[in-house]
């Protein structure tokens, strides 16, 4: 009986054979916010450390709402990348925002990046979502064009950063 049991886990288990898991953040949860802003100070490197600290606590403390998502990514056991995006409410309302988005520099180029991705545009489209945007910075251009999405020709103004949308 044991042993049944124990075989129907261990199938279970390899069906569902997944490393890749999603992790919500939620306000409050400071082991889970302590790993984003870990991997959030190497993702704003450029910015002065005293903007860095505040803006990566900021996102952790709006975490509080139904249709913003802060999801750590963990492959086998450690946590390698994060995504940040909402259901967007001011600039375009109802296309879905990704507003953060990072892989560790050791992790890339291994897929990785792409999947974070679709799994994060699964959720999005649930939600109803039929257009996702972004504003990329020059370095990950090809990294958007490659999972679907195209720039629109407008820049942000302060950073430059290009406006790119997809359909979905
Ligand atoms: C952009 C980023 C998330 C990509 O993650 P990744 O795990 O390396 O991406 P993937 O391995 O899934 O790449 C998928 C495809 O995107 C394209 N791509 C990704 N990085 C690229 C690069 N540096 N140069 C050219 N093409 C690239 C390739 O077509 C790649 O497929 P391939 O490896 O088979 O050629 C990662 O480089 C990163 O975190 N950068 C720093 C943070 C950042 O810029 N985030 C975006 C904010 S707008």
């Amino acid at each position: 009986m044991m042993g049944n049991l124990k075989t129907s886990f261990m199938f279970l288990s390899d069906v569902m054979a997944d490393d890749f898991d999603l992790v919500r953040v939620m306000k409050g949860d400071e082991e889970l916010a302590s790993a984003f802003l870990e991997m959030g100070e190497d993702y704003m490197g450029s910015e002065p450390p005293e903007l860095r600290g505040r803006f990566l606590r900021s996102v952790v403390d709006l975490q509080v709402e139904e249709e913003r998502w802060l999801y750590l990514l963990r492959v086998d056991a450690g946590f390698i990348g994060f995504v940040h995006m909402k259901v967007d409410t001011t600039d375009r309302p109802g296309w879905g925002w990704m507003m953060e988005f990072y892989i560790r520099p050791e992790h890339r180029r291994r897929g990785r990046g792409r999947r974070l991705y679709e799994r994060s545009e699964r959720i999005l489209v649930n939600r109803g979502v039929k257009d996702i945007w972004l504003t990329s910075n020059p370095e990950a251009i090809p990294f958007w064009r490659a999972v679907g999405f195209a720039e629109t020709g407008e820049k942000v103004e302060f950073n430059d950063y290009s406006v790119m949308v997809k359909s979905v």
